[in-house]
């Protein structure tokens, strides 16, 4: 896997999980060694930080050892310290006694006890207080799965100045089901803290933002979910959705490829006997994973004659896990018991139809089972992801091979062109079985091309790059103050991929205006392509969104105009708008204009300075503001050259602030100016222009094509009303709106315009 770097933009990368990435192993006499931890979240992450280096805070898998940080690679390692009671309260208890089991169907019935989620929250706390004590300024914060899921909002708190992702490797649960833990809304608080919440599969995302929306103020749009201002934070927007988790292929596929790992999978056969047919199962051994539903099938299969003792084999690797969790303990019972009963049955002195294994491998003896296996049996009742199935396919370039898997891994998605199953219904899982068992080679060969194309196209960096390429876009649109790593308009080795944030209906109407002939792109500045702020002279347009208008502004046949509410002067306050960017600029909504041979578009449009009639009248609207509104604690007066507005962004009250806007309105009517009502802001002016004349000024004067208009303000109204069947107009955030599509922020603006540029261009313009 190459090309991961500049991912993070030069920002530290700060991953907390549970467990560390390896376990401290201490042998009888003393000696301790690590071991990787088991898991698909370690199988997933490490290659990444081995890539891109990180410090990783986490448990190192015994309890009561208290461990210094410690290089490890790439890796500086924070071993978070857990009790005892820790170990049983928070680990074995809340995280693995209740939120494994809600989380994964109720397959094992959940309990709840108020000890076990008081002793959750205080190591939740104890992990989000190392993590703020270890970061550095600016950094990221990636915090994995549900033993974690309050360290985000208690991160914020500690540490307003990271950007923070969260990842569940396990299911989201249907709203049903998560309903019933009394902690419900405390949970999905936690994980709001964070700006990017990635979850395996679309139904999970649904449900989370379905929850959050019924049990919180937010509103979601799309993928996004919007958290209003309160007393203690500004609003902000958090983006929920699937990022399904891989593998890193091309190392499993190295692996494979090694003379060695061939030579050992024949000596595995050799050692089962050289079987006509070896099945193959590999599971931490827990009860979700389907273990037991397996067996019945392979031994109802062996008692019907369905299939030759002598001529199969079912290999099941179950790795030891949460050993001392009641549920895991019975089923340990259970399988050793059922394993004995079908060797008991159907097994002769020399040979046994089940080869049980509870131990772990290293990687080359699992890829080594991998090859030698004619059929992969992954069954799970319930499934984040499971990888083992995308190693399988990823092991086989032979293209021969046959998965059976379960409808409700996370894998199914995209393994389509496996046997799928409903694990519950054993004759169905008998006859996926038999089905494996005889499958001819030219239909595995088809099958399995299929997988590992869909293995291969979404690996682990393209997972990794969708991601961090999400929470660096929320770093960037943050703005500049914690970018001192990010170098403007850099393009990574791997592109991270603006499509993260653009709608698929978005994109479809981009790609049909992009090949136009001639092309306006026009957009609004505040709260479009420079997040809000609260003082209007430090917004900043976004850098992503800055490079590709260039970008456009210098493409043949396309022109790009901004259009701002603001004056000009006002506008060159912020840095843009200044000089040399050959864009159109409009400004002090429409009644302003530069960057265009403005003879046309005049006559039409009425641009220029005030006439003597209107200065006067200004002069006189301008006395009256100041002496009426200026002294109102919070409230700024901006000048304009046609006008006035009466901003009220900064009065603390709510009903203040729109008293304060009822009461200028009425000032402004009777003074007979043109009003327009913005976010907290209300506008007054002598002229009548509006953006929507403007925008339709400047596309009469250009040869004929579509137009692209992005907009979040009332004010922006104007333009959508102007545009056409064949024109895009895409609205930011929430509101009412005339334009046909939308986006939730800046961020996805830069995004919208990033893949304009490359459907019109060609070029990729990264995030960092
Ligand atoms: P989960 O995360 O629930 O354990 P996954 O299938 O997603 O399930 O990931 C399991 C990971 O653990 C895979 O990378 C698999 O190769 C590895 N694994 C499972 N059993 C063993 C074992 N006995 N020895 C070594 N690795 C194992
Ligand atoms: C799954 C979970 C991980 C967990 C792993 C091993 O992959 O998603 O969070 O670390 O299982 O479980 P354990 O309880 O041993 O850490």
């Amino acid at each position: 896997m190459t090309g991961m770097q500049g991912l993070t933009g030069g920002r530290e990368l700060v991953m907390v999980s549970n467990r560390l990435p390896v376990d401290r192993v201490v042998a009888s006499d003393g000696s301790s060694t690590w071991r990787t931890s088991p898991g698909g979240l370690v199988t997933a992450v490490e290659p990444i930080v081995e890539q891109l280096g990180c410090v990783w805070v986490g448990w190192a898998g015994n309890a009561d050892e208290r461990i210094e940080p410690f290089e490890l690679g790439q890796m500086r390692l924070e071993p978070v310290e857990l009790s005892s009671d820790d170990v049983e309260l928070y680990y074995e208890g809340f995280s693995n006694g209740t939120l494994w089991p809600l989380y994964h169907d109720v397959i094992a019935r959940p309990a709840f006890h108020r000890q076990w989620w008081d002793r959750y929250r205080r190591v939740n706390q104890r992990f989000a207080e190392r993590v703020a004590e270890t970061a550095a300024e600016g950094a990221i914060a990636w915090i994995h799965d549900y033993q974690l899921q309050l360290v985000p909002e208690m991160l914020r708190k500690l540490r307003p100045d990271l950007t923070i992702g969260f990842f569940l490797h396990i299911p989201f649960p249907p709203r049903g089901i998560f309903e019933q833990l009394p902690w419900r809304r405390a949970i999905i608080n936690g994980l709001l803290g964070a700006d990017v919440i990635g979850f395996q599969r679309v139904p999970d995302a649904i449900s989370f933002r379905t929850i959050a929306e019924r049990y919180t103020h937010t509103q979601a749009l799309g993928n996004t979910l919007v958290l209003p201002a309160t007393d203690d934070s500004p609003g902000r927007t958090v983006l929920a959705q699937e990022f399904p988790i891989s593998i890193d292929a091309a190392a499993f596929a190295e692996v494979a490829r090694r003379p060695e790992t061939q030579a050992r999978a024949r000596e595995i056969r050799e050692e089962l006997g050289n079987p006509k047919r070896m099945m193959l199962g590999v599971d931490r051994l827990d009860y979700t994973k389907g273990i037991r539903h397996r067996l019945k099938a392979f031994e109802e299969l062996l008692t019907d004659d369905e299939i030759d003792a002598s001529d199969i084999v079912l290999v099941q690797v179950a790795s030891p896990s949460r050993e001392r969790v009641d549920a895991y303990r019975k089923l340990r019972d259970e399988v050793e018991v059922t394993v004995g009963r079908i060797n008991g049955e159907h097994g002769t002195i020399g040979h046994a139809p089940l080869v049980y294994l509870h131990r772990g491998y290293t990687r080359e003896e699992m890829v080594a089972l991998y090859l030698a296996a004619d059929v992969l049996v992954v069954t799970p009742l319930r499934d984040g992801m499971n990888l083992v199935a995308k190693e399988y396919v990823a092991c086989r370039e032979d293209e021969q091979g046959v998965l059976v898997l379960s409808e409700f891994a996370g894998a199914a998605d995209e393994l389509n062109d496996a046997l799928l199953v409903n694990p519950h219904d054993i004759e169905g899982l008998k006859a996926a079985l038999l089905r494996a068992v005889h499958m001819p080679q030219e239909e595995q060969r088809r099958r399995m091309r299929q997988m590992r194309r869909a293995v291969h196209d979404n690996d682990v960096a393209h997972w990794a790059n969708g991601f961090l390429g999400s929470v660096a876009s929320v770093s960037e649109s943050r703005g500049a103050s914690h970018a001192s790593g990010l170098e403007e308009g850099k393009t990574g080795p791997i592109s991270i991929v603006p499509q993260a944030f653009v709608p698929r209906s978005v994109g479809d109407r981009l790609r049909r205006i992009a090949t136009a002939s001639s092309l306006l792109v026009a957009t609004d500045f505040d709260g479009t392509i420079a997040p809000i702020v609260r003082r209007p002279q430090d917004a900043r347009i976004l850098p992503r969104a800055r490079q590709a208008l260039e970008i456009l502004a210098t493409a043949p046949g396309v022109r790009v105009a901004l259009l701002t509410g603001r004056s000009l002067d006002g506008l060159a306050q912020t840095g843009t708008g200044t000089s040399g960017e050959g864009w159109i600029i409009s400004g002090s909504h429409g009644s302003e204009l530069t960057g265009f041979d403005v003879s046309g578009v005049m006559a039409a449009s009425g641009f220029g300075e005030p006439t003597a009639d209107e200065a006067e009248w200004l002069h006189r609207v301008n006395r009256r503001f100041e002496r009426v509104l200026g002294g109102e604690p919070g409230v700024r007066l901006e000048r304009k050259p046609f006008g006035i507005a009466v901003h009220t962004r900064e009065v603390h009250d709510e009903e203040q602030s729109r008293e304060l806007q009822a009461a200028a309105v009425e000032l402004g009517l009777a003074e007979g100016l043109h009003v327009r009502e913005g976010k907290q802001v209300r506008e007054f002016s002598v002229r009548a222009s509006n953006k929507g004349a403007v925008l339709q000024s400047i596309r009469d004067a250009l040869p004929v094509g579509p137009v692209l208009f992005l907009g979040d303000d009332v004010t922006d109204e104007d333009a959508f009303s102007v545009l056409g069947p064949d024109d895009l107009g895409i609205k930011v955030g929430p509101g009412e709106s005339a334009a046909t599509e939308r986006v939730p922020d800046p961020a996805a603006v830069a995004a919208v315009l990033a893949r304009l540029v490359e459907l019109r261009t060609g070029i990729v313009i990264g995030s960092d």
